[in-house]
């Protein structure tokens, strides 16, 4: 009898999910099909940019760590001596934001000890103040030990310290996504943000309320406060850092065994949904 109930459970998603569809609208897509990286869709971050995450790679625009390779973008993370850091990466941020709508990013993640793969989006202006206050939706991170496993998340609340989080929490998906593309995806409206891995809906997170964590000073005045304002891509593949606890952090010697070191995207898509 339950596996009828979970059997109608799964069925009706599925029904659903094909009806909505309908409703969205492409609005900005990158193929990643040209011979670089469309800088009027991107911008690169340079530098050691390890904020309060304690990430322990060097990020670059060379093409080396950046690169449009068989159709797709790929973030290579390479082990290499670089102004006093021993990895080197990239990271890109969009130029473009979107408030509300259906994103999806079609990707293969790495694989090696402490590789820390992200598809994530953060508010262009912040307009509720600096991090978290003005919100962080984390579509995919995952860590490398585990290419079976990723999380979503949104960062949200106030500012440090007083910032909170709501997520999936770790999910294991038995099946391992250095391997192949999958599709994850969000669906963001006024009222929640549902995350999806190749269009299974994993996890919601309720936005139809005021949002302060309770602690400090409370940024908002509304519900839905922060996610009511644009967002945009970022695309990275870290090393190290907090999401691995607190260290010690991947040596090189044993990052040579890291057995793919590299992100690949084959394209991102944004929809909105018709009025
Ligand atoms: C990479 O960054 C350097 C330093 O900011 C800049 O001079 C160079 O033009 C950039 N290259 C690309 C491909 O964006
Ligand atoms: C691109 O294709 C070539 C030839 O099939 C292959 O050797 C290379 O590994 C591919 N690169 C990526 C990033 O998949
Ligand atoms: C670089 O790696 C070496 C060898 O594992 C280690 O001793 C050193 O502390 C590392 N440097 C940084 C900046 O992490």
């Amino acid at each position: 009898m339950a596996f009828l109930y979970f059997l109608w459970l799964s069925l009706s998603v599925l029904i659903v999910d094909c009806s909505d569809y309908a409703d969205w609208y492409l609005v900005w897509q990158d193929e990643f099909n040209g011979e670089e990286l469309d800088l009027n869709h991107w911008e690169y971050q340079i530098g050691g940019i390890n904020f309060g995450s304690h990430e322990i790679e060097y990020y670059t625009n060379r093409t080396k760590n950046v690169r449009i390779e068989n159709g797709s973008l790929v973030i290579d993370a390479q082990i290499e001596k670089y102004d006093s850091y021993n990895f080197t990466s990239g990271r890109i941020h969009g130029k473009q934001s979107w408030t509300y709508g259906k994103f999806e990013a079609r990707a293969r993640l790495p694989s090696g000890h402490q590789l820390w793969p992200a598809i994530w989006m953060m508010p262009h202006l912040s307009k509720y103040g600096s991090w978290a206050a003005s919100g962080e939706i984390d579509i995919m991170e995952n860590k490398g030990d585990h290419p079976a496993v990723i999380e979503a998340t949104i960062h949200y609340g106030g500012k440090r310290p007083y910032n909170t989080h709501t997520g999936s929490g770790p999910r294991d998906f038995h099946c391992d996504l250095s391997k192949d593309f999958h599709l994850y995806a969000i669906e963001w409206n006024a009222k929640e943000i549902r995350f999806y891995l190749d269009n299974n809906h994993y996890f919601t997170a309720d936005i139809d309320r005021m949002m302060w964590s309770g602690k400090g000073p409370n940024p908002y005045t509304r519900k839905g406060q922060p996610f009511d304002q644009s967002f945009h891509w970022i695309l990275n593949v870290a090393i190290g850092g907090s999401y691995f606890g607190p260290g010690p952090y991947v040596t090189p010697e044993q990052a040579k065994h890291w057995p793919k070191s590299t992100m690949e995207i084959d394209y991102l898509r944004v929809y909105q949904q018709k009025k």
